[in-house]
């Protein structure tokens, strides 16, 4: 195509020396920070790069943070009433004639008002992620952890925050026999986790947990005219919870690098995330995670994946994952405090030096929809910084009314796939049925006498192998999610293909009425016998 805007990259802006200011889209997986002070411009940017992105054939995730990055799928219109501003700055940099147009559009909302619910379960979200979730100590966490482990060996399904509940019940109530096999289980730590994990009931996380479970692969989806995808995630009611915000994006980005094969450095990305209010992924954070994230952030760029952080203070993105962001767009910031100093100061030494310009004096001098911009060229080294005007989104900045939301939602591809909740038998369920078993063996003992139990067959056969097909089913196995394990400290060593591969040798000890079975049963019913 040619021209100002070319099909071959995305164009940031112009330059103050006349010169077209764009990220490279073989470059765009090498990571990215958009910066700046309130109301500078820092979504307009975003919003910019993600409809490029998208009309480039790069799907696009995004989370609106407070509700104005949902225009994305909508044209933009004279009458709209940022109209003069973006059509003011079209006239600028020469764009002529300036187009409005609209994106493909997704909308998703973990709490299921606003967009697709998304779901994922317990045993794919992991003890690590979950840990950090109800900000559990170490101690604690290393009961989640056995919790697990427990219903990994025992071919327990956890799906639900319901699930967990039972079993954590179950470990405190086995804990006697527990604590050789893996460790204490402290009554005072059970009750810890499973106070948080009613203060998330409250706070409507439960809806996140369950089936039909989040696939990943949906966010990778090209329209029928070739462009990507725009995932929005509404965060407004998520931002409230400010740690389940984090973790499920920590979460998407393990759950992406599971699902996504190596490809080193792609003409293009197969996915661009933009993470606004970037800073809550790394409040009071333990050092263990940060390690995880940056990890993340670093192996994912070759899964094709680019990661760009919306921050207002560039400081507030920790050095180690900030110095993996190649592709800069620092807008004006503030010089009050010495805080603001700092960063400063930091942002400019970011950049490769531009003789012609002194970074530290320009940053705090910036027009709103100005910035200072360093991409990265084809060798991979930083760009001389420019002073940038950025160039306006096409789609409409500002809002979608609810009737325009309903509308979009309602010819996405995914209508129908996630909206209802299913509860299918899992640990919950299982440890249940066992308790009410248990039961019904003691009653049957003291009216009849242990050899007329011994005799009688189980009162559910079929639970385990109803456990294991849905195990089987749960998950497929790849090299990747092995690799993921690790990072994110997920089920490895019992992954659902083997808790189900356990849960089936319980349906044939079942069957065959063996000592395997005995054994494979005592720790469940010893305790919920007593
Ligand atoms: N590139 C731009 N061109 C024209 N106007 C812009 C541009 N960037 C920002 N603006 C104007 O500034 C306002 C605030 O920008 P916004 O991106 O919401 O700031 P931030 O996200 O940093 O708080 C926008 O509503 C728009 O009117
Ligand atoms: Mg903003």
């Amino acid at each position: 195509m040619g021209g100002i805007l070319n099909m071959d990259d995305i164009y940031i802006g112009l330059g103050a020396t006349g010169e077209r200011q764009v990220l490279r889209l073989d470059r765009a997986n090498r990571h990215g920070l958009v910066a700046g002070a309130t109301g500078t411009g820092k979504t307009v940017t975003l919003q910019g790069m993600a409809e490029q992105f998208s009309a480039r054939g790069v799907p696009v995730f995004l989370a609106d943070v407070k509700g104005d990055l949902s225009g994305i799928g909508m044209p933009g219109s004279p009458t709209f009433k940022h109209a003069d501003a973006i059509e003011a700055r079209a006239k600028q940099l020469g764009i002529d004639p300036f187009t409005y147009a609209d994106n493909p559009v997704v909308f998703w909302d973990l709490y299921g008002e606003a967009g697709h619910p998304i779901r994922t379960t317990i045993s794919e979200m992991g003890p690590l992620l979950l840990a950090r979730l109800m900000g559990l100590n170490e101690t604690q966490e290393g009961v989640l952890n056995i919790a697990f482990r427990y219903a990994d060996d025992n071919g327990l399904l956890l799906l639900d925050l319901a699930d967990l509940q039972a079993t954590l019940m179950a470990c405190a109530q086995n804990a006697g026999e527990l604590a050789a096999k893996y460790g204490n289980v402290s009554k005072a730590s059970v009750g810890t986790i499973q106070r948080q994990l009613l203060a998330f009931e409250s706070q409507g996380a439960d809806r996140f947990f369950g089936e039909p479970a989040f696939e990943i692969n949906d966010f990778i989806k090209i329209d029928d005219q070739g462009r990507g995808f725009v995932n929005v995630l509404s965060a407004e009611k998520l931002m409230q919870s400010p740690k389940l915000y984090a973790t499920f994006l920590l979460w998407l980005l393990s759950e992406l690098f599971e699902a996504l094969p190596e490809v080193g450095d792609p003409e293009k990305p197969k996915l661009v995330f933009f993470f606004d209010e970037a800073h809550l992924l790394f409040d009071d954070a333990p050092e263990a995670l940060f390690d995880k994230v940056e990890q993340v952030v670093r192996l994912i760029r070759s899964k094709g994946v680019g990661v760009y952080f919306v921050s207002q203070n560039p400081i507030d993105i920790p050095e180690k994952i900030a110095g993996q962001l190649g592709n800069r767009v620092q807008h004006a910031l503030r010089a009050f405090t010495p805080r603001d100093q700092k960063a400063i100061k930091a942002a400019a030494e970011t950049f490769r030096i531009n003789p012609d310009l002194d970074v530290g004096k320009v940053i705090t001098e910036l027009k709103v929809g100005e910035a200072l911009v360093s991409t990265l060229d084809a060798d991979g080294a930083p760009g001389i910084v420019q002073r940038t005007l950025v160039a306006p989104p096409r789609s409409r900045l500002g809002p979608l009314d609810a009737k325009e939301r309903a509308v979009i939602q309602s010819i996405s591809p995914f209508d129908g796939k996630y909206d209802a909740a299913v509860n299918r038998e899992s640990a919950a369920e299982v440890l249940a049925q066992k308790a009410a078993d248990a039961a019904a063996a003691a009653q049957q003992v003291e009216a009849e006498g242990a050899a007329a139990q011994q005799a009688s067959a189980r009162q559910t056969p079929s639970m385990w192998g109803k456990a294991g097909k849905a195990a089987v089913g749960a998950i497929a196995a790849s090299a990747g999610s092995v690799i993921a394990a690790e990072i994110m400290g997920k089920k490895s060593r019992a992954s659902p293909i083997e808790s189900g591969a356990s849960a089936i040798v319980g349906t044939i000890a079942t069957q065959i009425g063996g000592a395997a079975f005995g054994r494979f049963a005592r720790g469940l019913l010893g305790g919920l016998l007593r």
